[in-house]
């Protein structure tokens, strides 16, 4: 029995400008991926990682993430595949291969390299309490509108019950492999459980945990660093 954690982390992540892939890219010196997967294992819970790595930057990645194996703990680098469900359903066969007493993955966004730990905790409790699939999440703070083709508006959705998604998400891990073999499309794993007919349960997430995607959002990281608040 064990907790294995999945990092898709094969993007090229250009939107950050930086030349290396998003995964690499520093904030404090540190590379996001290594702040992602030390995250994981501060949070007591998870035995092992698998990354997917840009397949031109595998020997990298295996390199700057050699030192955070422990005890007990491994860190494991493949390629990853064209798209992120690939890269998903690759590093999750590679696991469910390499250790074989897996119940429970998690599939966590490198560039929420400031999950705090406790949010990874919440997420595996709750699917050792007996949630197939487990999501953090946050209220919507913005009003959001549906719009048409010619971006005019259609609906405006009650705000309420919307919730922004991050990750860690948590599954059962045969749950999972369910979902990536049966061929749906989904823009995250919860999104593909989902269309199994498999329940999705929701914990809170954390501000902390937003997603590096921009160079304002790197800057925003580099300052709550620097304020010794992340
Ligand atoms: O491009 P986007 O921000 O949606 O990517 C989400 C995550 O999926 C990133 O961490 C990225 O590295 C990863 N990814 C991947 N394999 C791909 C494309 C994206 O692992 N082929």
């Amino acid at each position: 029995m064990g907790v294995v954690a999945l990092v898709p982390a094969a993007g090229r992540g250009e939107r950050l400008g930086y030349g290396v892939p998003k995964a690499l890219v520093p904030v404090d010196g540190v590379p996001l991926l290594v702040r992602a997967v030390r995250g994981l294992f501060e949070a007591g819970c998870v035995r092992h990682v698998v990354v997917a790595a840009p397949p031109s930057d595998v020997d990298t990645v295996r390199t700057v993430t050699a030192p955070l194996a422990h005890a007990g703990g491994a860190v494991h680098v493949l390629a990853g595949g064209a798209e992120r469900s690939d890269s998903v359903r690759l590093a999750l066969e590679h696991a469910l291969r390499e250790f074989p007493d897996t119940d429970v993955v998690l599939v966590h966004d490198a560039a929420r390299a400031f999950t705090p730990p406790h949010v990874v905790k919440a997420v595996v409790d709750a699917v050792r309490a007996g949630h197939p699939a487990v999501i953090p999440v946050l209220p919507v703070t913005d009003t959001v509108k549906q719009v048409d083709a010619d971006g005019v508006v259609v609906a405006t959705p009650d705000r309420s019950a919307l919730r922004v998604v991050q990750t860690p998400q948590g599954f059962d891990a045969r749950t999972l492999l369910r979902a990536h073999e049966a061929g749906l499309h989904a823009t995250d794993d919860a999104g593909l459980v989902e269309r199994l007919g498999v329940p999705v349960t929701t914990v809170p997430g954390h501000p902390d945990a937003m997603k590096i995607t921009t160079p304002f959002d790197l800057a925003v990281a580099e300052a709550l660093l620097v304020g010794g608040q992340a």
